[in-house]
Order: structure tokens, then C-alpha cells, then sequence
């Protein structure tokens, strides 16, 4: 039997939530959430589709009860405000800090075995909030951000070459930040092709644009942030633990001289499978990826130093 909790019924955790059930990554997941009512009412909402849509996942809804996410496998974070128009996720620090700090010692003591995956934002800086308050092995804490990114990278590719997403391939690393993501563009490819096959300089940095503010556009455009991608980006990363896949996808993992950096959370591109980041992949990032590196994690420790403990 495997148990997913997802701390957050919000738009992002709650389709979180029903992409993993619907997706039958677990065999029970369990939405947990302080708002009265709302994880049950959703977690019925959702059941209500098993018959419709052939789902075997058991999804159950608790306010603020501990105990029902008890022995879960893995535990997804997404507690606290999403930004609205206009902010930067860093704005969202001094009270999101406060709330993760809180879930993760209460997720703790009842799946002291859990792998945390962080959806909250500033993404990063609460990766490195739940080591600090935590002390588990840092193998055990993923920062989702990357999956996103990168999917968001492959859609704005997409269009670019009027292509199929899912023939395309490419990756994001660095912060989860509007200006601290790194869109890999050297190593897109579609098909195998990179992608500098069919575009332009100029077009590829026009790609590469749209990416980073991917997250702001649609904040503007929904009036809070988005919740699909989020949400699928999240299931991906719990489905790579749950069913040890050993996946490669990028995450906010805590670096230890990694790409010349530590003491800080910041997406790399990670092998995930059972117990959580198996692997750190080093890549041989050229000279100008190298200092578009050490700006993000400059701007990522920048945050980290804001924290309030
Ligand atoms: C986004 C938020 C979830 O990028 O960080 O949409």
C-alpha cells in the first residue's frame, strides 16, 4: 500500500492531488488542509469521478487531523499564500516561512519516514526551511520547481517550432525564480535534433524569456498563481519516488560543493526514485551557463538570508 499526503487543498495541491489519483500513483492520498470542510469537500468531489473515469485511488479530506496522513510515503508541501499579480514569489517569504515550518513538524511526527516534496513558495528557500527544521538526510527533501519549469520550457519550445510538447525535450536549472531559472538551451532537443537546428539565436532567447516569467504571466492572466502545470509538475515528482523510477528531473536539492556551490537548495537535474534524490547530475556547464549559475544561487542565498530562523 503506498500513501501520499498532500498538505494544502488548495488549487495546486488539490490538483496535485487528483492528477496523482487519476493517474493511480498511490493507492491512497490524503489531502489535509487548516480551512474547515475544504479537503472534504473536494477529496468527495473527486471520488465522485472514480466511477466516471475509472479511478482506483482512495482520496481522503481532513481538516487540520495529523493523524489520517500517519505512515505516508511521501508527503507534498504546498501550504501557504500564492502570489498575486504583480508580486515576485520572494515577497511571499515572511509568511509562508512561518507556515511550512510548522507543517513540516507536524507531517514529521506522524511519517517520520516520508520523503518531503516543497511546492511552497519562494520554492527554494522553503526546500532549505525544511532541512533546517527538519535534519533529515538531504536526500529525503525535493523542491518541485524544476519539473515545472522545465515543462514550461518544452510548451514555449513547442510553440516556437510548431511542434509537439511531448517530443520535445530540455530542462531548467537554478533558482524558481523569475530571474534566476536557467532554461538550458543548449541541450534542447526535439526528436533528438537540438533545437538550435531550427532556431534562431534571438528566438531561443525569446523562449527562454517566456519560460522564466511563465509564472507571472499566468498570475496576471488568472489572478493568482497557476494550479495545472504546478500540480501535474508535483504528481510527476511523487510518481518518480513512489514507483522508484529513477527519473531524471530537475529539483531543488541541497548542494554540498555541487556545480561549486552549498549551503543552499537550488534546481539541478536529479535522478528520483525510491528514498527520494538518488543522484545529483553534474553537467559541464560552459562559461556562460557557469555564471548564470552563480547568479542564481547568488539571488537564492539572497532569499535564504530573509529567513526569519
Ligand atoms: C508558478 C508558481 C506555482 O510558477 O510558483 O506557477
Amino acid at each position: 500500500m503506498s500513501k501520499v499526503t498532500v498538505v494544502g487543498a488548495g488549487n495546486v495541491g488539490a490538483t496535485a492531488a487528483n492528477v496523482m489519483a487519476l493517474r493511480e500513483i498511490a493507492d491512497e492520498v490524503v489531502m489535509i488542509d487548516i480551512k474547515e470542510g475544504v479537503s472534504e469537500g473536494k477529496a468527495m468531489d473527486m471520488m465522485q469521478t472514480a466511477n466516471l473515469l475509472d479511478m482506483n485511488t482512495r482520496i481522503n479530506g481532513v481538516t487540520n487531523n495529523y493523524e489520517a496522513t500517519k505512515d505516508s510515503d511521501v508527503v507534498v508541501i504546498t501550504s501557504g499564500i500564492p502570489r498575486k499579480p504583480g508580486m515576485t514569489r520572494e515577497e511571499l517569504i515572511g509568511v509562508n516561512a512561518g507556515i511550512v515550518k510548522q507543517v513540516t513538524e507536524s507531517v514529521l511526527a506522524h511519517s517520520p519516514n516520508a520523503v518531503i516534496v516543497c511546492v511552497s513558495n519562494p520554492m527554494d528557500t522553503m526546500t532549505y526551511l525544511i532541512h533546517k527544521v527538519s535534519g533529515l538526510p538531504k536526500n529525503r527533501i525535493i523542491g518541485m520547481g524544476g519539473a515545472l519549469d522545465s515543462s514550461r520550457f518544452k510548451y514555449f519550445l513547442s510553440k516556437a517550432l510548431n511542434a509537439n510538447p511531448n517530443e520535445i525535450e530540455g530542462f531548467v536549472i537554478g533558482g524558481h525564480g523569475d530571474t534566476t531559472m536557467i532554461p538550458m538551451k543548449r541541450f534542447a532537443t526535439l526528436r533528438g535534433i537540438p533545437v538550435t537546428n531550427f532556431l534562431s539565436a534571438e528566438e531561443l532567447d525569446k523562449v527562454a524569456a517566456d519560460t522564466m516569467v511563465g509564472g507571472a504571466t499566468l498570475t496576471k492572466l488568472l489572478g493568482t498563481s497557476a494550479w495545472y502545470a504546478p500540480g501535474a509538475a508535483t504528481a510527476e515528482v511523487v510518481e518518480a519516488v513512489i514507483h522508484d523510477q529513477d527519473a531524471i528531473i530537475p529539483c531543488s536539492a541541497l548542494l554540498e560543493g555541487e556545480y561549486g556551490e552549498s549551503d543552499l537548495c537550488i534546481g539541478v537535474p536529479c535522478v528520483l526514485g525510491k528514498g527520494g534524490i538518488k543522484k545529483i547530475i553534474e553537467l559541464d556547464l560552459n562559461e556562460e551557463e557557469k555564471e548564470l549559475f552563480k547568479k542564481s544561487a547568488e539571488a537564492v542565498h539572497k532569499t535564504n538570508a530573509a529567513l526569519p530562523c
